[in-house]
């Protein structure tokens, strides 16, 4: 069994990064820049953003992260976005989600540039990845994809089994694997929590892919031997040993699971900080549209 180590290739990735961005820096005299947009004080959601900007000053890359009170008006979010479409020093757009309930989500995603949609979650972007056009794909997702080729794991004809349906990773990860190229040409199947016996689908997977946001949910007697699990879960559950009262896991069931798979992703240190590596990949590839 291999443990994939999503913090390494993370590393690897803002490395390369890093330099590129140093070497354009140096040619056209301009730097990538990304602004975050995170509305309200959703506890979670001001732990990724801050993460999300840290990254980007680590490698070289401009960001601003605006903090919004939770009482903006949707008009009033929605005349900020635009400035930051038009504003040639911002690259990439990021609107932390989940957003407030009386701003309308799906407005606010629309709202921003396809150009500069580095989350990939605008309707063309998604549109485009469904029919293989080139376009942004949503990070984690993207990070997954990644992963599994850094590893060198076989997709090609293999069955791939996602366990959820979300906008942000399960229909995403579908689509990617579905694709006609390098890395992909899967079989897939999504399955999610309506399915009277998940185990029936589960147990066919060749690479488990388990994004249902329930702790320790895949276990044991759920996967084949020798199977590949990306586990895309971040829960805190309880936990009286450690100093803050909690500890953070997957949707698998590591110790049970990893038993009998032949690679598998850690929580935390596996999707987790792919995520935020391919948001910056994305950034700059926004960048490098308009500086070429
Ligand atoms: N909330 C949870 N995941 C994400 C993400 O990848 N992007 C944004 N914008 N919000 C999120």
């Amino acid at each position: 069994m291999e443990i994939i180590d999503g913090r390494l290739t993370a590393e690897k990735i803002k490395n390369n990064l890093a330099t590129e961005i140093s070497e354009l820096k140096k040619t056209t005299g301009r730097i990538p820049g990304l602004v975050t947009i995170l509305v309200g004080e959703n506890p979670a959601s001001q732990v990724y953003v801050k993460m999300k900007n840290k990254a980007c000053a680590k490698i070289g890359m401009h960001s601003e992260q605006l903090n919004l009170p939770k009482e903006i008006s949707e008009n009033e979010l929605l005349e900020i976005i635009e400035k930051y479409n038009r504003d040639d020093n911002f690259n990439g757009i990021l609107v932390q989600l989940p957003l407030p309930d009386h701003i309308n989500e799906d407005k606010i995603i629309e709202s921003i540039s396809k150009d500069k949609d580095v989350d990939g979650f605008h309707p063309v972007s998604v549109g485009n990845l469904v029919i293989g056009k080139d376009t942004f794909y949503p990070c984690t997702p993207y990070g997954i994809f990644y992963l599994l080729k850094e590893y060198g794991i076989d997709t090609k004809g293999k069955h791939v089994v996602v366990v959820g349906r979300s906008n942000i990773v399960g229909k995403p990860i579908a689509n990617i694997m579905l694709q006609k190229k390098e890395g992909a040409n899967a079989i897939v199947t999504v399955c999610h929590s309506a399915a009277p016996d998940l185990k029936l689908f589960t147990r066919q997977a060749d690479i488990l892919i388990a994004a249902i946001g329930r702790a320790n949910f895949i276990t044991n007697d759920m996967v084949k031997d020798g199977v590949v699990v990306i586990d895309v879960g971040i829960n805190r559950i309880n936990d009286s040993s450690s100093a803050k009262g909690y500890k953070i896991v997957g949707d698998v069931d590591f110790d049970e699971v990893s038993k009998k798979a032949s690679y598998i992703t850690p929580v935390p240190g596996g999707v987790g900080p792919m995520t935020i590596a391919m948001l910056l990949q994305n950034t700059f590839k926004a960048f490098k549209r308009v500086v070429k």
